[in-house]
């Protein structure tokens, strides 16, 4: 039996959708964007090389941390604590599966993939192509409310992202030292902990449960900060895309020698 906006006792319009607008477009570019980030993470995950260079201590985000013996020398900043993967495991499946399981279930990226990779639906007063609903009650989609404990996960894993900032302020001679892979990476950094800390989840956790905020003037002072960036959410979450993109594939660029850092010092 039919359902949806085809559903028995619904007007029978007879069009696709009544609007006129170009409606397609923001999902549309949405959609190429994301897939795009899919592809490019992908493959880059699974080359298990050009993801660190030993010169200026640049670690790329999306291989911090590197704690098995395959790791190149010099950028297990937490020791190696497996022997060295098979080929076809990335060195950097843990990270991937906390971070990539942190943007999967964001509110934001729900949007995004309902609208532009399932069409659940793309736009509104555009009918879906699904015929039955489910919401997120049942497997997999239920995984989704798992967000906050994703969230706890890339708030350690953007301590160490910090951590590696840090040590990108490596000289050539080996002191202090500033380069463009250095300000690539610290503009990454703060792209990250914009978008990690406008997070729903985050505002919740600093400010929900509580009856009243006369009694904890601390979460207050937290709650009205993160309330200030969670509107531009969405913003970070898309900005901190391209800034990911651009760290990784700098510190790639760097690694496989296709050309040398800028230095402004040292
Ligand atoms: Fe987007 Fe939490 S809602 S990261």
């Amino acid at each position: 039996m039919a359902t949806g906006v085809d559903a028995p006792g619904r007007a029978q319009v007879g069009l696709k959708t009544a609007r006129t607008d170009r409606w397609w477009l923001a999902p549309l570019r949405i959609g190429v964007i994301l897939g795009f980030f899919i592809v490019y993470a992908t493959i880059r995950i699974f080359m298990n090389k050009w993801y660190w260079v030993g010169e200026h201590h640049y670690l790329t985000p999306l291989y911090s941390p590197c704690i098995n013996d395959g790791c190149t020398p010099g950028s297990s900043h937490l020791g190696t604590w497996f022997p060295k993967f098979p080929v076809f495991i990335p060195y950097s499946i843990i990270t991937f599966a906390v971070l990539a399981g942190f943007r999967g279930t964001c509110y934001y990226y729900r949007k995004a993939g309902y609208r532009s990779l399932f069409f659940a639906p793309a736009a509104c007063a555009v009918p879906e192509p699904h015929k039955n609903y489910t919401g997120e009650r049942k497997f997999p989609l239920i995984a989704l409310n798992l967000h906050r404990y994703f969230f706890y996960g890339a708030l350690v894993f953007g301590l160490l992202n910090v951590y590696d900032g840090v040590l990108a302020f490596h000289g050539t001679d080996g002191g202090f030292g500033i380069g463009l892979g250095t300000l690539i990476i610290w503009v990454n950094l703060v792209m990250l902990w914009l978008y990690t800390l406008s997070c729903h989840a985050c505002r919740h956790i600093v400010g929900g449960r509580l009856k009243n905020f006369s009694k904890h003037p601390l979460r207050y002072r937290y709650w009205t900060f993160v309330s200030k960036l969670n509107p531009k959410h969405g913003t970070f979450a898309m900005a901190s895309l391209f800034t990911v993109i651009l760290t990784d594939a700098y510190i790639m660029a760097l690694s496989a020698g296709w050309f040398s850092d800028l230095r402004f010092i040292n």
